[in-house]
């Protein structure tokens, strides 16, 4: 039977609505896994259709094996591809880079793996008011699936700091949209004092459920690749969620002599919001919340609430932490979009991280690499038109161009070329 065991001291609790520990720990799930196969992931592969057909819900007994069944609340989710773009591995100066696109969830992001997981928890356990904080893909993501529950859903956002793909889907899907005049750690504050005399079930990733569901992206990943593990997996890191999951994922492989190594995970910050980064280049035993800046705003975290246990993640699988600026994010975003897969501003951190750590020599040309793209490029597009059309700084901006409605005009203006040579800047940036 599954139970909370606390991050920090270790006390073990019943799994429940609180998550967090006396110390101020957060929980994480401890399972109690029975003998497990890799032969009983790879024949539910032919469920397509059922609930096990679901890139989170194959992996149950790995995710919440005790789970009613009939609980489940499914899109479903995952089943999202991997992609291998010449461009891209040539910007990151590698043989070969994969990207395993989360935007390609049902809701455009990461968030529904670990929000199928947590909704369906919240039904079993009898809640009718779900809630969380957000920078915007946690709210689109649980207002989606409150509402297929019929559940009543509550976000709090940031003011006019969330993308508007996001807050359109908050706002379409039918939860209640609290602008809070602050910062998401703000939100997130009011989410974490707000759930008892609000009376709602807490869907943020200090639920250990949502992180649980999160960790699927690891393990559909390695199908994928036929259980042979990369080098690397690099993540864009906000709130640490999907740093804590994936370490978490390995390690539970790894104790279940499912896989034999154990991948190295690279978790990127924006400059602008990197406290992890910092903790992991001090010698400080506790993370310094500090008020965070960046385009990214995905990623525009200062306070992180999953630290300790991504800290975990980064020590045990030999990973690093590494920063990258928000023109580096952004050249990166361009290089992805114009690879035909394309993604929103705070998944590139993974491609310009990956670059970063390969002219740092950290990553070797050979390495086996696996870049999580988390959401889609949808999701934000002003700051990809804004890019294109007023970007100072852009190297690799598509400007559009203003004609009469005259084809010779056109025809003229064609005939001083088109897109900018980006994959020859690329070639001549690429080592
Ligand atoms: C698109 C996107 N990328 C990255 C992140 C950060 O992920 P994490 O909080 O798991 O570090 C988020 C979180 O909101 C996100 O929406
Ligand atoms: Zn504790």
């Amino acid at each position: 039977m599954a139970q909370f065991k606390c991050i920090h001291c270790g006390q073990i609790a019943p799994a429940s609505d609180n998550y967090v520990c006396t110390c101020g720990g957060l929980y994480e799930v401890n399972h109690d896994f029975g003998d497990i196969s890799l032969e009983l992931f790879d024949e539910k592969l032919r469920d397509i259709g059922s609930v096990w057909g679901s890139g989170v819900w194959r992996y149950k007994e790995l995710i919440h094996p005790e789970l009613d069944s009939r609980h489940i609340v499914s899109r479903p989710e995952g089943n999202t591809n991997l992609y291998k773009r010449q461009r891209v591995s040539e910007y990151a100066g590698l043989d070969d880079i994969y990207m395993k696109h989360e935007g390609e969830n049902p809701s455009g992001s990461f968030k529904d793996r670990g929000m199928t997981v947590g909704i369906s928890v919240a039904v079993q356990s009898g809640a009718k008011k779900v809630a969380c904080a957000s920078t915007g893909n946690t709210s689109a993501s649980m207002a989606a699936y409150a509402a297929q529950a019929g559940l009543e859903g509550l976000v709090f956002v940031p003011e006019g700091m969330i993308a508007y793909g996001k807050l359109a889907q908050a706002l379409a899907y039918g939860s209640k949209v609290i602008q809070v005049k602050g910062n998401f750690d703000d939100a997130m504050g009011l989410i974490r004092n707000g759930a008892k005399q609000l009376g709602f079930y807490i869907l943020n990733s200090i639920n250990p459920w949502r992180i649980e569901g999160q960790k699927s992206i690891v393990f559909e990943m390695l199908q994928q690749r036929r259980w042979e593990s990369p080098d690397w997996i690099v993540v864009p890191a906000g709130n640490l969620g999907n740093t804590s999951a994936f370490g978490k994922a390995l390690r539970e492989l790894k104790q279940l002599g499912l896989i034999e190594k154990i991948p190295r995970i690279a978790a990127i910050q924006a400059e602008g919001a990197n406290p992890f980064y910092k903790l992991w280049h001090s010698n400080e035993k506790k993370l310094e919340p500090m008020k965070p800046d960046t385009i990214a705003s995905a990623i525009k975290i200062g306070n992180p609430v999953s630290w300790e246990k991504a800290l975990k993640s980064i020590r045990e699988t030999d990973g690093v932490v590494e920063q990258v600026s928000d023109n580096e994010i952004l050249d990166a975003k361009a290089i992805i979009d114009a690879s035909g897969v394309g993604c929103e501003p705070a998944s590139a951190a993974s491609l310009a991280g990956t670059r970063k750590l390969r002219d740092m020599g950290i990553i070797a040309s050979d390495d086996q690499v696996v870049c999580i793209l988390t959401g889609n490029l949808l999701k934000d597009p002003s700051t990809t038109v804004n890019y294109h059309i007023e970007g100072v700084s852009a190297r690799y901006s598509n400007k559009p161009v203003v004609v009469e409605s005259d084809l010779d005009k056109i025809e003229a203006v064609l005939s001083q070329g088109n897109i900018p040579a980006l994959g020859q800047a690329v070639k001549h940036i690429g080592n």
